[in-house]
């Protein structure tokens, strides 16, 4: 598909798409502005959502804001333009994460990025339910690998070993974070019902706790008694990856944030189902822990799990041209 008329019908569909992505607590910490004289698309950070308890230093609002521009990307790319992106364009404006320009139409741009990619855009959902046992095919954990490199980010896929040790490390920071009370506090207001807002989690897309402890999953669930799900068990030997960069900027976020929406994408491409864990990266002392010393000095932004089960419940977002400027 190309064109090359962008009026307010198309930049909706662009901007919907960006919203799709994930964010910590579904906060969606972006705002959007078009430029039309040079096509250019701003994407900023919506401060007055960021998570200060959890998210101090803003990492995983960068994370967030950076998937968001991976998707408008693919659907600028899937609109027959060629995206041209840049990160942290003014250094005197720090809340401008990107821009995207709308380079003019070129079929090549349309190509893998486009077509392959656009249609999963609105099938990702996280899963937070138990996965099959069954492995994640060679092929797709290469092709993983080499998409986040194409970001600029490594993607590791830790043996068993490796895997317990991570998820060991993964459930002293859960234990540490239900016992925080500004944190538990912060967490308990982005849980909400869909009909409510269109920001937060829904406790239909929340999961149940791991039967045999050995899954340290965010328990979202304890923040609004009462709600009692049944644990279930989950799979003995999870298929994790591991982004992480050479340094620990803001465009290193941002750009993690890239790889990771390109990772999800492919996967759910591959009918592959993805959650992330995230709580050992929240504390300074056990995200310098997760570091793999075989890997060399690099810096671990998040923990994603890949498997095979159901669906995740879709969550809500708030209508692109809300997050319009
Ligand atoms: C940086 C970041 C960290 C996240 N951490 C977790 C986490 O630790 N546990 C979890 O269940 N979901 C986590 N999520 C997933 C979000 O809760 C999810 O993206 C959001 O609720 C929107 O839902 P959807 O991605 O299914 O559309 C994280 C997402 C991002 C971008």
């Amino acid at each position: 598909m190309t064109t090359t008329v962008l009026d307010a019908a198309v930049l909706e569909e662009l901007v919907s798409a960006a919203v799709a992505a994930p964010s910590m607590h579904n906060t969606q910490p972006w705002r959007f502005r078009l430029q039309p004289r040079t096509r250019t698309v701003e994407i900023r950070a919506a401060l007055n959502r960021e998570l200060r308890a959890e998210d101090p230093d803003g990492r995983g609002l960068h994370v967030s804001v950076g998937s968001a521009v991976f998707n408008l990307r693919v659907a600028v790319a899937h609109r027959g333009w060629e995206p041209v992106l840049r990160l942290l364009p003014d250094p005197h404006e720090p809340q401008l994460l990107a821009t995207v320009r709308l380079a003019g139409c070129s079929p090549t741009a349309a190509d893998a990025l486009a077509s392959d990619l656009y249609a999963q855009i609105w099938r990702r959902h996280y899963s937070r339910q138990p996965f099959s046992p069954d492995p994640v095919p060679g092929a797709l954990r290469a092709e993983l690998v080499d998409a986040a490199l194409s970001e600029g980010v490594r993607l590791h896929l830790p043996d068993v070993d490796e895997a317990r040790r991570l998820l060991g490390l993964t459930r002293e920071a859960e234990a540490r974070t239900i016992t925080d009370e500004d944190r538990q506090d912060e967490s308990r207001a982005w849980v909400r019902p869909g009909a409510e807002t269109a920001f937060g989690i829904p406790p239909e897309a929340l999961g149940p706790q791991d039967a045999t402890g050995h899954m340290p999953m965010r328990d979202f669930s304890s923040l609004r008694p009462p709600t009692p799900m049944p644990s279930r068990p989950f799979e003995r030997h999870p298929q994790l990856a591991v982004l992480a960069t050479d340094h620990d900027r803001p465009a290193d976020w941002l750009r993690t944030g890239l790889a990771l929406q390109h990772v999800l994408l492919l996967a759910t491409r591959a009918q592959v189902r993805t959650s992330l864990l995230h709580q050992a990266v929240e504390w300074p002392d056990l995200r310098w822990m997760l570091r793999d010393p075989r890997n060399g000095p690099e810096h671990v932004q998040i923990l994603v799990r890949l498997g095979y089960g159901p669906d995740g419940a879709p969550t809500p977002r708030a209508a692109a041209r809300d997050a319009f400027d």
